[in-house]
């Protein structure tokens, strides 16, 4: 619920308020992030610091708006101009009092998530130059200490997480690479330091933005503490010409009253919908890009008989893709490896009961490609610089809209032919020699692509991936199904990777397969069942070579796929509980799934794993013993552990008896 109230607005969900109020100067602050107030409550709050901090006056924190104007001046001086309130949407119409810009500070409410965004609009005939232009400046309530809790990595080991003091200083986490990146993904927490998992306050962010960005944290030897973000990253310019506007990505806001588990639920029915996502059986693990249509149907065989919902031909299939070195861009079934078109093997999938899809990587070209040979125009770089190639590839310039249309018009194509179910979008380079006018409408680009095409084919699912993990944020969530989290499919390893991606996105889009063991990540054995029960936690697909797989293997995974469907709904409907680093929780209704999985003999192990949430008067049947427990004793004593060796995991399913 949005309530105006002459200079201040109360912004109110069912367990957070936010309150936007004007200083006497037209300055927007925000007065309060924290529990509901009542309109009373916020009219006795202090000033607060900035909604959306500029440059100029005595401010020397670090501005979420820099611009310059034609003259030279910088910085911005605030008018009020109005506010349009509509239901759960509040924008408030600022201007410079001076230079003929305006700013447009948007606010929605969207179930526990404050959604923020800026406009800018130039009324004057000379360009402005932007030097930053953030989503949204956030400011909790100020406390003794500050913790911040976020995820770091790399490729092959994303979504690491951290939880560290806050220094009193500027913190910042930032992606220069053109995608939202391995190192680091664009959501923190903070906390006062007391917060755990189910207790204590905890503000949180997220930015929708799948490109560069920037957050910059700023912790106040007073105890304050405010972070600004946005797209883009230092150094970066843009011009903003005379009639032209400007809008910024979401930055949403989260408080949670308790701990960060209750941040992660909240974030997590902001991110999800009611869709199961499908058993998707992916060959690249399998075979590289050394793909025949006989052995690609041969995997689906077998895919399909484990139950496998649809199949995945990874990279390989394209014209002249027989390594890394050529065919990107040549986005047509190569002759060679497969003379008569792809339709065979996608017609004799469909007829194996499943999807067909298809990887693809359309911002990508191989110097070696029918492509970059006919439009070496196309391709992303600056004059009198070196063009970087990684792994072996330049990038498209997705930021001229031709580009974008010929992309659009080949996935078109492909989909449209080969009756594509499922499209796995890769990204699997950074943007280098770039101007600066190419990094946002890049991503914007990549986005209309997305959502036109999925207009076009509206059941089409699309898997976002940027070398595993590289592109996963809240933008490319709203127009893809899942994301493939990691190219390291260790089940051991990937507990961790699941950990920190979890803290943000839902497990219904976080894409784990089951791949062989050992494989090229891991020399280690790990039983099937444990490297099942650590996919299943998500959206459950496999990727491992099953031509090699025995009798007994495929018996054993075609039972533990069966299962998977079974927990299914639970799990991508259902609340997610973490119950430490091993075990995660999923109620749903009446039924509650916990997977414990215990990687090493060195952890410690053997206290009781707790349940949250459950009634302690009710009484919960073990869907597998039969066995009746009472929910206070659940609560209290926790479930039946894993063996205490290495790599062993437990699966149990719970049914509330009324
Ligand atoms: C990236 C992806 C992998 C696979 C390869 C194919 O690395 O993350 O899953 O698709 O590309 O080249």
């Amino acid at each position: 619920m949005i309530v105006s109230a002459g200079r201040l607005w109360l912004l109110t969900t069912a367990s957070s308020g936010y309150v936007v109020r004007l200083d006497a100067d037209d300055t927007p602050r925000c007065a309060h992030w924290g529990p509901p107030l009542t309109l009373d409550q916020a009219r006795d709050l202090p000033p607060g610091a900035e909604e959306l901090p500029v440059e100029g006056g005595e401010r020397f924190g670090v501005p979420a708006l820099q611009l310059r104007y034609a003259d030279g001046v910088r910085g911005a001086e605030w008018r009020f101009l109005g506010e349009e309130l509509d239901g759960e949407r509040l924008v408030l119409r600022l201007a410079d009092r001076h230079y003929p810009l305006e700013i447009g500070l948007h606010y929605r409410l969207r179930g526990e998530v404050l959604e923020r965004h800026t406009t800018l609009v130039n009324h004057g005939d000379t360009p402005i130059t932007l030097l930053r232009c953030d989503s949204a400046a956030w400011s909790p309530p100020g406390r003794e200490a500050w913790r911040l809790t976020h995820v770091s990595g790399e490729w092959g080991g994303e979504f690491r997480l951290r939880r560290t003091p806050l220094p009193v200083a500027e913190t910042v986490l930032t992606s220069r690479r053109g995608h939202s990146g391995h190192e680091v993904n664009p959501w923190l927490m903070l906390d006062a330091g007391e917060a755990t998992e189910a207790h204590g306050e905890v503000w949180s962010t997220a930015l929708a933005w799948s490109g560069s960005w920037r957050m910059t944290v700023r912790r106040e030897h007073g105890g304050g503490l405010t972070w600004s973000g946005g797209h883009g990253h230092d150094g970066l310019t843009w011009r903003l010409e005379p009639g032209g506007r400007a809008e910024t990505p979401v930055f949403a806001g989260v408080y949670s009253p308790d701990g960060f588990g209750g941040a992660s639920h909240r974030w997590h029915d902001y991110l999800r919908d009611d869709r199961l996502r499908p058993v998707v059986y992916n060959s690249w693990e399998a075979t590289g890009f050394a793909i025949s249509p006989g052995q690609q149907l041969a995997l689906a065989e077998r895919a399909a008989a484990l139950g496998a919902e649809v199949f995945v031909v990874d990279d390989g299939w394209f014209a002249g893709r027989s390594s890394d070195r050529a065919g990107l861009g040549d986005w047509h079934a190569d002759p060679g490896r497969f003379p008569d078109g792809l339709e065979p093997l996608a017609d004799a999938v469909r007829a194996l009961g499943m999807g067909f899809g298809l990887w693809v990587e359309p911002e990508s070209v191989n110097p070696d490609s029918e492509l970059a040979r006919t439009r070496p125009e196309w391709i992303l770089g600056q004059p009198h610089r070196r063009a970087t190639q990684v792994r072996n590839q330049l990038l498209l310039d997705f930021s001229r809209d031709e580009v974008a249309e010929w992309a659009l018009g080949r996935l078109d194509h492909l989909v449209g032919r080969y009756g594509v179910a499922f499209l796995k979008w890769d990204m699997n380079r950074p943007v280098t020699e770039a101007g600066d006018d190419v990094w946002i409408p890049y991503i914007r680009n990549v986005y209309a692509v997305l959502d036109r095409l999925r207009a076009a084919h509206p059941g089409l699912l699309v898997e976002g991936c940027a070398s595993g993990g590289g592109r996963a944020d809240p933008g490319m969530l709203a127009r893809t199904d899942q994301i493939w989290t990691s190219d390291n499919t260790d089940a051991a390893q990937r507990l961790a990777i699941q950990h920190g991606y979890g803290h943000l996105y839902p497990a219904a889009t976080m894409g784990a397969w089951v791949t062989d063991s050992p494989n090229a990540q891991t020399a280690r054995i790990t039983p099937l069942a444990f490297r099942f029960h650590v996919a299943m936690a998500g959206a459950l697909g496999l990727g491992g070579d099953l031509l090699r797989w025995s009798e007994q293997e495929l018996a054993e995974a075609a039972g533990l796929v069966a299962r998977y469907k079974e927990i299914r709904p639970v799990v991508h409907r259902g609340r997610l509980d973490r119950l430490g680093e091993h075990a995660v929780q999923y109620s749903h209704e009446d039924r509650v799934v916990v997977l414990i999985c215990r990687p090493s003999t060195l952890l410690p192990a053997t206290a009781p794993v707790r349940p949250r949430g459950l009634d302690p008067g009710a009484a919960y049947r073990d869907e597998d013993t039969g066995a009746v427990h009472h929910g206070a004793v659940l609560l209290s004593h926790g479930l039946p552990q894993p063996l205490p060796f290495d790599a062993t995991s437990t699966l149990t399913r719970l049914r509330r008896l009324r």
